[in-house]
Order: structure tokens, then sequence, then C-alpha cells
């Protein structure tokens, strides 16, 4: 004969967490009939059982939790954030750029102004136009003026005053493509000028450059840029001679290769440098460091430069 012993396992369980429980559930109407058939007065009983656990399984943490996280976010009052983004299209060259504007429910949005932008251009206006790729600070493309300052918009947290908007603009002082996108050819063509790879006066090894921990990690600070120009155009120096300074996301990368234990023409690479403007353009007003959204300091890497070429006479 049945006994309540063998119908205890079942779902009994106050934390409700058990997760075989249909299976389980399903075992004990069984029992629970042949209870009915053969000693009809525990039925009561088991039911009564089962409605409690049913109760606990709805009252429990977990299912709580459950409920709580299984919430749509539509469910929650709209948080609707004003973005005022730059926009210029070069299909209608005479049409001054404008500030447009749009608003997006921050309860239904990541929370960084990339996310922001990708749901403007998704659900509200495709023809929105910005540069975009990794989502991760590694690619350095999302680089635009967010609330003043030049940053990446996927590392920019958006701000959740809704009282006050957020302007967003292209990188400063440069020419627009269109919309948020700046035009970077002069700023890779400086780049390509410092010859941005190893140079070496021997023949190359058969195998590996070696090199010892310690020069290894001269270049730390340095290798990490991602050639973003957040830095170059927050620097006013660059804004008015950009055409013969080089800027101090380029000098930072000239300054990479004059010290890499590995290279043999740091002397030529500083005396291509020796003119009024490449580098004697910098200030040291540090505009280039404080912007840096990888926390680096190209404007110690310009004084360093500066440093030797005093040496190199
Ligand atoms: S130094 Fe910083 S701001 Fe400048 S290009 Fe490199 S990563 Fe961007
Ligand atoms: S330190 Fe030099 S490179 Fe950096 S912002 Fe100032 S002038 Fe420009
Ligand atoms: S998308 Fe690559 S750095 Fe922002």
């Amino acid at each position: 004969m049945d006994s309540v012993a063998a119908v205890e396992p079942i779902g009994m369980n106050e934390s409700g967490i058990n997760c075989n429980k249909p299976i389980q559930i399903a075992a004990t109407c069984k029992v629970a009939k042949a209870h009915t058939r053969l000693r009809p007065n525990r039925t009561a009983a088991i039911e009564q059982h089962m409605s409690r656990w049913i109760r606990s399984m709805h009252s429990s943490p977990m299912a709580r939790l459950a409920q709580a996280t299984a919430a749509p976010a539509s469910a929650k009052a709209p948080l609707l954030k004003t973005f005022e983004i730059y926009r210029w299209n070069p299909d209608t060259p005479a049409v001054a750029p404008t500030l447009q504007t749009y608003k997006v429910d921050l309860n239904s949005c990541g929370p960084m102004v990339l996310d922001a932008l990708v749901k403007i251009k998704n659900e509200d206006d495709s023809t929105l136009t910005f540069r975009r790729s990794c989502r991760e600070g590694i690619c350095g493309s999302c680089a635009m003026n967010i609330g003043g300052g030049n940053t990446l918009a996927c590392l920019s947290r958006i701000d959740r005053d809704v009282s006050k908007s957020t302007k967003i603009y292209p990188l400063p002082h440069m020419y627009v493509i269109k919309d948020l996108v700046p035009d970077l050819t002069h700023f890779y063509k400086q780049y390509k000028s410092i010859e941005p790879y190893l140079k070496q006066k021997t023949p190359a090894p058969e195998k590996e450059n070696l090199q010892s921990i310690e020069d290894r990690k001269k270049l730390d600070g340095l290798y990490e840029c991602i050639l973003c120009a957040c830095c170059s155009t927050s620097c006013m120096s660059y804004w008015w001679n950009s055409d013969v300074y080089l800027g101090p996301a380029v000098l930072m990368q000239a300054y990479r290769w004059m010290i890499d234990s590995r290279d043999h023409f740091g002397p030529e690479r500083r005396a291509a440098l020796q003119d009024p403007f490449s580098v004697y353009r910098c200030h040291t007003i540090m505009n280039c460091t404080r912007t840096c959204p990888k926390g680096l300091n190209p404007g110690l890497a310009i004084a360093e430069i500066k440093k030797q070429m005093a040496l190199d006479g």
C-alpha cells in the first residue's frame, strides 16, 4: 500500500527550489488519486499539504526574485534623456550644421553614450552617422566630443540627470565627413610620417628580436595608444598648427619607437623632428593628457622627446 512517506519528498521543500518539481507534482497527483481510492480520509490532508506547498512556491525569496527580474523593462516609467547631436550632411552642403534633439528612454537603453547613439540610429533616425566598431575602448573609432570633452562614446557613461541635456559633437577642429564622423586623413598621414615600425641597421635576426623585461617595460604607457585622436584634437596648438605640428598622439608614437631597445634609428627619428614646429609647438598645456580616455600621458612623452633632442645637440 502507498504510504504518506512515499509522498513526502515530493516538493515539500519550503525553499521551493527543487528543479524536479513538474515530475514530482505529477507523481503527487497520481499518489493522491490512489489515496482517494484506497484511503479517502487522507485526501483532504494531501490537498491541504499541496496547496500549502504551492503558496510557499509563490512567496519564497527565489520566486519573488524571479518575478522581479522577469518584469519587462518597459514596465518601468520612461526616463527620458535629451541628447543634442551635431548634424551635417555633405549631400546638402549649403545647409548649415545644426544640433538635432533626440529623446532616449534610459530605462530601455544601455549605460553608455554609444548605446544611446545606437538606439537612436536603430529606432529613431537611421540617417544619424557615427563611427564605432569594438564597443570596448579598443578600436578608437567612436571618439567624439561629449558634454564638452573628447572621449570614446563606448567608455562614456550617460549622465542620468535628465534635467540636463547631453551635447555631442564630432572631434573639434577637424573637417567633418558627416554628422559625428571626422576626416582623419591628415592625422594618419602625420602618423605615417614618423615611420611607426621597427627599423634596424643590422640584418634581421634568424628568430625573434629579443628584449629584456626592463626594456619592454619602457614601452608601458605608450603601446596602449589606440590612435583615437582625442588628445590631438583637444590640443590648442594642434588646432591652429596641425599642418606643421604633429600633435600629441603622433609624437607619443614617435617616442614609443625612439625608446624601443630593438630599434636602431632613435637619433635619426629625433633629427627628423628638428624644426620649429613638429615638436616645439607643444607648450606643455597638458590638455592632451587630461583628455586621454585610455589614461595615457602624451604630454610627458613629448617632454621626453624634447629632453633627448636637447641632449642630441
Ligand atoms: S594618447 Fe590617448 S587620446 Fe591620444 S590617441 Fe592615444 S589613446 Fe587616444
Ligand atoms: S601638452 Fe603639448 S601636445 Fe599636449 S595639449 Fe598641451 S600643447 Fe598640446
Ligand atoms: S567603439 Fe571602439 S573604441 Fe569605442
